[in-house]
């Protein structure tokens, strides 16, 4: 990671000299005006224009276009930069006066998410020095630190998802989690396995397991802070390999399905850095953890599982396991831990992105004040999603023959009909509920602003967000 530092000094660094929207530049002579001047997007949000300087000092500027130059223009600028000045590079960025806390925050967000590699991967995380001019370094301390723990949790939600699945098999998965809290006072977890989850009935997670050679988990996390008076209950889809099952996928659809844990990988990030930020709500993350392998245990189609509440599923596909485990984690979250409010994020369906394209959630809830408060938040973080309805008369489409309902059916869209068979298990809980289904967002095909190929971490900067403002 960049070590990124604030001070009034100049640094020996590339300077970084920021354009706005109107070519209004800060801290530049007149060669650099006259580069902004003929460079017709130069302050577009995320264009980096590079004038090297031989035998002067610094030898080389960057002409950074932050846009609006609000949070969202500053960030694009961060992650630009980040990767231009690739390498070790230090880096000397002139904040412009008055500049907000919010912006440094989208600044240091951008460098830190666009610097961003896989932990695995053979080349190291850029790691320069950047100094963040400023006279009022106090101002933004905050924003930077803020910056870090949101920047870290998303790479550490990316590095779990792109983390091959040979390797990260649920009981992987969930000694990772308790690691990380191990370094967390105040931060408790509690790791069910195979014998527990058959113990306390979670059918769902264990018939979605039982094919697989590295056997399920539930992985429960607690922040509780001193004073909290409101639970939110967090619950990620943590499908370490999704396979399809019996009701196999085809080779396309299979080959990026390591990701089909980021909904569980987002909720544990953020709940350790709500930790870290120290926010003063009660959080518990849930991540039901099961691969959906093809095997002779493997759960069949036509099968009816019980789930945690007792209801049972038939289960009609196989490929349908996303909602089978997170019903179970649902229904004992309601039932066992009394939240004020339950978000579950999952790679649900394909028809996500069907419906929103790449880069867009889609967004389920009754409460319309917590749908807007998400949606806020989203828009804030540089993460979109979408409301889609819970129409009642779809929820016709989940009769069953042999069970209480049935997991997936034809009828109905994909996504939307998804979420209606997830409300079956909120109990009195339903209008107290979201569920992001972020099939799409989670993955990124090429290096795109703040994103780089591959995971994205999506969701960790939405909830941080919301957390910060409305779970108090
Ligand atoms: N994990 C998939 C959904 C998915 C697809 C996520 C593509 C990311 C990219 C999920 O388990 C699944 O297979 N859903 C099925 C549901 C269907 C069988 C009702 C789907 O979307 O086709
Ligand atoms: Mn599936
Ligand atoms: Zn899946």
């Amino acid at each position: 990671m960049f070590a990124i530092r604030l001070s009034g000094d100049e640094s020996p660094g590339t300077r970084v000299l920021p354009v706005d929207g109107s070519g209004v530049l800060a801290g530049g002579d007149e060669e650099t005006a006259e580069l902004v001047r003929t460079a017709e997007d130069a302050g577009r949000a995320g264009a980096v224009q590079v004038l090297p300087r031989p035998l002067r000092t610094p030898a080389r500027l960057l002409l950074a276009g932050v846009g609006a130059a609000d949070e969202g223009g500053w960030r694009a600028a961060g992650a630009a930069v980040a990767r231009t000045a690739s390498g070790d590079e230090p880096l000397d960025v002139l904040l412009p006066d008055r500049i907000t806390p919010a912006a440094v925050r989208g600044l240091a967000e951008g460098l830190w998410l666009g610097g961003y590699r896989f932990r695995e991967a053979p080349k190291p995380p850029r790691s320069a020095t950047v100094t963040l001019r400023t006279e009022d370094a106090t101002a933004y301390a905050e924003s930077l630190e803020t910056a870090r723990v949101t920047a870290a949790a998303t790479w550490l939600a990316r590095d779990l998802t792109n983390t091959p699945s040979a390797v990260k098999n649920p009981a992987w998965f969930a000694g990772q989690v308790v690691a990380e809290a191990a370094t967390r006072p105040g931060v408790q977890v509690t790791v069910r396995g195979p014998e527990q989850l058959a113990a306390e009935g979670f059918g769902g997670i264990l018939a979605v397991g039982g094919g697989s050679a590295t056997p399920p988990r539930l992985v429960e996390l607690a922040w509780n802070p001193p004073g909290a008076t409101r639970h939110v209950v967090l619950v990620g889809k943590g499908i370490t390999f999704d396979t399809g099952g019996i009701s196999i996928k085809s080779v396309d659809g299979m080959k990026l399905m390591r990701k089909d844990m980021a909904g569980a990988a987002a909720v544990i990030a953020a709940t350790l850095a709500a930790a870290d930020l120290n926010l003063g709500v009660r959080i518990t993350a849930l991540a039901p953890l099961a691969e959906n392998a093809v095997s002779g245990a493997a759960f069949r189609p036509g099968d009816v599982i019980t789930q945690w509440d007792g209801a049972t599923t038939e289960s009609t596909n196989s490929d349908a396991e996303g909602r089978l485990v997170l019903a179970d984690a649902l229904g004992y979250a309601v039932a066992e831990l009394n939240p004020d409010v339950v978000i579950d994020l999952a790679t649900l369906t394909g028809a996500n992105s069907v419906a929103l394209g790449k880069r867009t959630a889609a967004l389920y809830s009754q409460d319309d004040g917590l749908a807007g408060d998400l949606a806020a938040a989203g828009e804030a973080a540089g993460e979109q999603m979408w409301r889609l309805p819970l129409p009642d008369d779809y929820v016709q489409y989940l009769d069953s023959e042999i069970a209480d309902r049935h997991s997936s059916p034809t009828q109905g869209a994909g996504s939307v009909v998804a979420a209606l068979f997830l409300r079956e298990f909120l109990g009195d809980r339903t209008d107290r509920w979201a569920h992001l289904d972020m099939s799409a967002p989670s993955w990124a095909e090429k290096d795109d602003a703040d994103l780089t190929k591959g995971a994205t971490g999506w969701g960790v900067r939405t909830l941080l967000r919301w957390l910060a403002l409305h779970g108090g």
